[in-house]
């Protein structure tokens, strides 16, 4: 179990931490070879359904990389999938769903989650990696408009058409069907910790399709319904999107300790953005680490340089590790963040996060 100190929880809490935390979206699965032997010929949530399975995946980025944070294996999807919608990962593809989300009559698929009996296979799978773990473990859940679009788009989209027409078009209906996703999502992520997650990520990986204005009308009350009903747990709650830049501080504003940053927005326009009390976690280009060891470790260097030594940041990838990344310019740049990063003294006077904790 996970006790002791953790730069991690501690960065996630805005205190200064013994060193930078790194970990990397999409760490577990993608490009670790011995990832691909255990799954074998399995689907994705066939994998997620056996515990022994799941745990082993999670573990493997972990000793393989001595990443300060564990992300369970599982995937947005799982919710869905366990209260019977017919949802399944193609490999190459993504989620595809069998019947879209098409118009009210719909809403009566989408039955709430109980979370023992639905997705017992999951909090099985926490409860045996926080026995083990000697970092925190991050659960995760997709935020509402994220898995949203997949129902309605029937499968991954470029431009998300169909999701906003119907936002636009049937706004009440949209706000019912974000209403239970973010039932669905609250439920998944309340029992991940109850069961010994020490921290959340809410994923809206793409949020960044919005407007400010629908973000704020349609989105941002759903998700804060997912983030404020893990207010009463002592869990960081990570709130992260790509292309979100102009979303940054309604982000934050919906109830995040954490707000993941992609490549595209500097960090320090990144603080300004979410405002103080609020930290960071990002942004290296995934991409940049298929250019090799030396490239990688240059703008890594340069992330942290923006990072200025401030309490309050995680380093991550600013989306999920690319396929085809070699699992050694992984290691090399967790050795880079722990060796280099830095975390200078508290935050003087007037910094609101010393009235945030008891
Ligand atoms: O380390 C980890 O992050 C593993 C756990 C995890 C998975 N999916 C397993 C998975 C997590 C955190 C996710 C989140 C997820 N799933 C997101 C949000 C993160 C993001 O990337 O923005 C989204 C949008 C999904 C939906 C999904 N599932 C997609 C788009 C895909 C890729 C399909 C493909 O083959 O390219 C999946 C499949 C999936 N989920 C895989 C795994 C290990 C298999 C393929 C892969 O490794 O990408």
């Amino acid at each position: 179990m996970h006790a002791g100190p953790s730069p991690f929880l501690d960065a996630c809490r805005g205190r200064p931490s013994a060193h930078v935390p790194v970990w990397f979206m999409r760490q577990a699965g993608r490009s670790l070879p011995e990832y691909r032997e255990l799954r074998g010929d399995r689907s994705i949530l066939e994998a997620v359904r056996r515990p022994e399975l799941a745990v082993e995946i999670t573990l493997q980025p972990v000793r393989r990389y001595g990443v300060d944070a564990a992300i369970l294996f599982s995937d947005i999807v799982v919710p869905l999938a366990a209260t019977g919608v017919g949802v399944e990962l193609v490999p190459g593809r993504g989620p595809v769903v069998a019947d879209r989300f098409e118009s009210r009559a719909d809403l009566a698929r989408l039955r709430p989650l109980d979370p023992e009996q639905d997705t017992g296979y999951v909090l099985d799978t926490v409860r045996a990696l926080v026995s083990v773990l000697d970092v925190p473990l991050i659960g995760f859940a997709g935020a509402p408009f994220t898995v949203a679009s997949y129902l309605v788009e029937g499968g991954p989209s470029r431009d998300l058409a169909r999701t906003k027409a119907l936002m636009h078009g049937d706004p009440s209906l949209f706000e019912a069907l974000l209403e239970r996703l973010a039932d669905l999502a609250l439920a998944s992520l309340r029992s991940q910790v109850l069961a010994g997650a020490s921290a959340v990520q809410l994923f809206d990986s793409w949020a960044g399709a919005l407007t400010r204005h629908d973000y704020e009308r349609f989105v941002l009350p759903a998700s804060r319904r997912v983030l404020e009903g893990l207010a009463d747990l002592d869990a960081p709650r990570i709130h992260f999107g790509v292309g979100t830049g102009e979303l940054l501080d309604l982000m934050a504003r919906a109830g995040a300790d954490v707000v993941g940053v992609d490549w595209r927005v500097p960090l320090g326009s990144a603080r300004e953005r979410v405002g103080p009390g609020v930290s960071l976690q990002g942004n290296l280009d995934p991409a940049v680490c298929l250019a090799g060891a030396g490239p990688a470790e240059a703008e890594a260097r340069r992330v942290l340089a923006e990072a200025e030594g401030r309490p309050g940041y995680v380093f991550n990838l600013g989306h999920g590790v690319l396929p085809g990344t070699d699992p050694d310019v992984l290691a090399r740049i967790v050795e880079l963040v722990h060796d280099e990063g830095r975390t200078d003294a508290p935050p003087g006077r007037g910094d609101p996060r010393e009235h945030r904790e008891p």
